[in-house]
């Protein structure tokens, strides 16, 4: 007999179905609560709250796992390609070679990006933020491929513009590096694998060879799995809200990055490494900056720390710290901010105020000292994220679509005027 919920309002009993997942999280189904009670819940932030109900990613925020439709995400990282995740997130299962070669084949014959578009990125100004050229970018690419808008779309065209998104998107990217750079554009090569060709269209030049340094193109295939999708965090709800009004896809995944740029989401690793230059600028004095951190009067947050469901460590992190050594190591580069990262790591985790809220650096705080070793500049570093989180958005999008959901539309407690009548201009004091 399936379990149930049983909540009093007004003198009155009322019952709810409880639902159970796969890895045996509960949940009570609230779809009739309105109707049968006239009450609605509230819950800011939505903490407490389910959106959905996904076979894609799942989270133990307790014991620290993370795992895509049931593969570990350190397995994945360690063996898997990140165009074979994206599969995986997408499609559900791990490709088979023909499956994989397919998609791979796919997706190289779509990086290209129509002519027009550079001008779209000469109109912006030198120092654009590349999250502001990126998330315009994605929504005009709607504009070039008018059959993507139509809400009754055959799987093929769905297949064509998921390809065409995860082939386009890192073009874009690069390009608006290169903007920034005041460099000419360098074309995609797409006998350089995803990762590869992504590295040349940012460093390469029109003039000259680029040889992809195969240090580098592992620790970046690396970084894009361990970005590849979190469930329904603030960007993915983005991108399931927006495409659930039957808004195309490009629209969707740009409303998608317009959300992660922001500093408590994926901004987080730009600004995790602009505050540990503030700390190396101010001294290194570690005690300082963690008291800042505590005290409520202070706005200043230790970023690349806390988490919304992890409350013990992002697994995450644990590997991209491991990474960091490595490819620090194996380039050569000495960055005394991961020195500095380290020790304010270790200062913190001794601090029972982080202790006891379960503040554990998370996956923005080490992801930033790779890319500086990787040459990529900070202001690129949510750029990454975004080209990482690519797949997961496509696949929670594909999900809520397949799964014929509604639109999404919250309710509110109102807390305004009662009604009062309109008073004429010369009677208002
Ligand atoms: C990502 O959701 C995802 O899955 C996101 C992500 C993904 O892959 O998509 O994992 C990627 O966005 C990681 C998070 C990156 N953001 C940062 O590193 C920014 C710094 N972190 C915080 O702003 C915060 O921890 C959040 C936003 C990440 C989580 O905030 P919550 O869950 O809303 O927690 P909260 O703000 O209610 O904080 C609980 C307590 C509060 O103190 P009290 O009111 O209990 O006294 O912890 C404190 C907060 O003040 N706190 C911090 C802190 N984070 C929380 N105090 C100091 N420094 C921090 N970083």
């Amino acid at each position: 007999m399936s379990e149930t919920a049983r909540i009093i309002l007004e003198g009155k009993e009322y019952e709810f179905p409880v639902i159970v997942g796969t890895e045996n999280e509960k949940a009570i189904d609230i779809s009739k609560l309105r109707a049968s009670t006239g009450y609605i819940t509230l819950d800011f932030g939505y903490k407490n709250t389910g959106s959905t109900k996904s076979a894609i990613t799942y989270l133990d925020g307790e014991n620290g796992v993370l795992r895509h439709r049931g593969y570990s995400i350190e397995e994945l990282a360690d063996n898997a390609s990140f165009l074979e995740v994206a599969y995986l997130l997408i499609y559900g299962e791990l490709p088979n070679k023909e499956q994989l070669e397919y998609f791979e084949t796919s997706v190289c014959h779509h990086t290209l990006v129509h002519e027009n578009m550079k001008r779209f990125f000469q109109a912006f100004p030198p120092n654009a933020h590349p999250m502001g050229m990126l998330s315009s970018m994605i929504s005009s690419l709607s504009t070039f491929y008018p059959e993507s808008q139509n809400p009754n779309r055959s799987v093929v065209d769905i297949e064509r513009t998921i390809h065409r998104l995860i082939a386009k998107l890192p073009t874009l990217a690069a390009q608006a590096y290169k903007h920034n750079m005041g460099h000419p554009t360098v074309y995609p090569s797409n006998d350089l694998g995803y990762v590869g060709n992504f590295l040349k269209m940012m460093f390469g030049l029109p003039t000259a060879n680029y040889e992809v340094d195969p240090v580098i193109e592992s620790a970046l295939n690396k970084l894009l799995i361990l970005h590849a999708d979190h469930e329904q965090n603030c960007s993915a709800s983005t991108v399931r809200i927006v495409g659930s009004s039957q808004a195309n896809l490009y629209s969707s995944v740009s409303a998608g990055i317009a959300a992660l740029w922001g500093p408590l989401h994926g901004g987080a690793n730009q600004a995790v490494i602009e505050m540990l230059e503030s700390i190396k600028e101010d001294g290194g004095d570690m005690e300082k900056w963690i008291a800042k951190a505590k005290d409520k009067n202070d706005s200043f947050r230790l970023m690349g720390f806390g988490h919304r469901v992890y409350k013990n460590f992002d697994p995450r992190a644990r590997i991209i710290k491991k990474a960091a050594d490595e490819v620090l190591a194996k380039l050569g580069v000495n960055d005394p901010v991961l020195d500095l990262a380290k020790r304010l790591e270790e200062v913190a985790l001794k601090d029972e105020y982080f202790v006891q809220r379960g503040l554990y650096p998370n996956v923005d705080f080490y992801s930033g000292i790779i890319y500086r070793a990787l040459g990529i500049p900070t202001e690129m570093f949510t750029v990454m994220f975004a080209i990482g989180r690519l797949p997961g958005w496509i696949a929670q999008w594909k999900e809520m679509l397949e799964n014929g959901e509604p639109i999404g539309r919250p309710r509110q407690v109102y807390t305004g005027a009662t009604e009062r009548s309109f008073v004429n201009i010369n009677d208002r004091s």
